[in-house]
């Protein structure tokens, strides 16, 4: 008996094959639930009693080495499946590419440059971090101008190594000194950028947002330029050319107006952003003060020029329809998405 069963295990040793069925024929005949194992077990109680240990060890060796030989034989077999195509499974689904999206205010930003540079204008940027001479002083407000209370300012803490007071710029105007000053007219740039305003957070203002300012000089520029100039932008932006302009204040243009296009009252939507009025305000402009010119030595006899300057959020806000600004600085995910097919 116990000659047969270490017969057994050479023979299950010995055995090889790359056949499924051969290797599903070797399990049934030795594990299978009428197989010889089984057989095996069952005659043990008739085992002589002197020989039950060896006997219980050879049947538990031949048991194990079965179930292994079953186990590395199939799994050769499906290694070898996978090697039969060169490149693996070509039926498998690709791994998905997951695209990211845009910010709105990138995609904003894009849109606004895109329509200038169609008509000449290049594009400038310059420091966050800026000197009181370029975001004021040069821009028509000398200090104690009661207009720079306007706009609430965030100081830097003076620095030992630096003698200038220093500044967050509080609009991308100061962009536009730093063009002047090494660039000599005709001027036609576009400054976007990130601007920093002491001022409380809520719904509809931040301490922190974005600008696109303009600035074109050149000999002969008239207000005439300017409104065609928005005009032309209104159209290709919001697809809409009504337009009117506000008499209004700014210390580096004279004259200067605020801009309103007329949105329509078509939707409750419309009714609701326009305060029942149609009207949307979009942006500041004017022509620059002469003595803007002066300050970056541009004659004020020969130049003149026009300049204006938007807020993206807000304009990011009107064309999505985002309620609230603050959405636009937390990057939840679930908001950002949803950008996912503007380019
Ligand atoms: N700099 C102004 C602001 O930030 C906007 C502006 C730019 C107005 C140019 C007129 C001309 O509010």
């Amino acid at each position: 008996m116990l000659d047969k069963v270490k017969e057994f295990i050479n023979e299950v040793s010995a055995f090889n094959s790359n056949s499924k069925e051969e290797i599903e024929a070797f399990r049934i005949k030795y594990l299978g639930s009428k197989g010889l194992l089984k057989g095996l077990f069952a005659e043990f109680k008739n085992v002589d009693p002197k020989q039950k240990k060896e006997f219980g060890q050879a049947l538990n060796t031949l048991k194990t080495t079965a179930e292994k030989k079953v186990e590395t034989l199939n799994n050769a077999l499906e290694g070898n499946g996978e090697q039969k195509s060169f490149y693996g499974d070509l039926s498998r689904p690709a791994e998905p590419i997951e695209l990211g999206a845009r910010h709105p205010i990138s995609i904003v930003k894009n849109q606004i440059i895109d329509v200038f540079s169609r008509i000449g204008f290049t594009i400038s940027e310059g420091p966050e971090i800026e000197d009181d001479w370029h975001n004021f002083t040069a821009l028509n407000l000398p200090e104690y101008h009661p207009a720079r209370d306007m706009q609430d300012t965030f100081f830097v803490e003076k620095h030992k190594n630096v003698e200038k007071d220093m500044l967050l710029r509080t609009h991308t105007s100061s962009v536009q000194i730093r063009y002047m000053e090494n660039n000599k007219p005709p001027i036609r740039t576009i400054s976007p950028g990130r601007v920093f305003r002491n001022e409380d957070i809520s719904a509809r203002s931040h301490c922190i947002f974005h600008q696109v300012e303009g600035l074109y000089i050149d000999t002969d520029v008239s207000f005439a330029d300017l409104k065609q100039t928005l005009i032309y932008f209104t159209k290709e932006m919001f697809g809409k050319s009504k337009i009117r302009l506000r008499p209004s204040y700014f210390p580096f243009t004279e004259p200067s107006a605020e801009v309103d296009i007329y949105w329509g009252l078509k939707t409750e939507t419309d009714y609701k952003i326009t305060k029942g009025t149609g009207w949307l305000e979009i942006m500041g402009c004017g022509m620059v003060d002469p003595n803007v010119l002066k300050n970056t030595k541009i004659d004020p006899e020969k130049y003149s020029g026009f300049a204006f300057g938007m807020g993206i959020e807000r304009i990011a806000m009107l064309l999505y329809q985002i309620p609230d600004i603050r959405m636009l600085f937390e990057n939840d995910i679930r908001f950002l998405e949803q950008f996912k097919s503007v380019i």
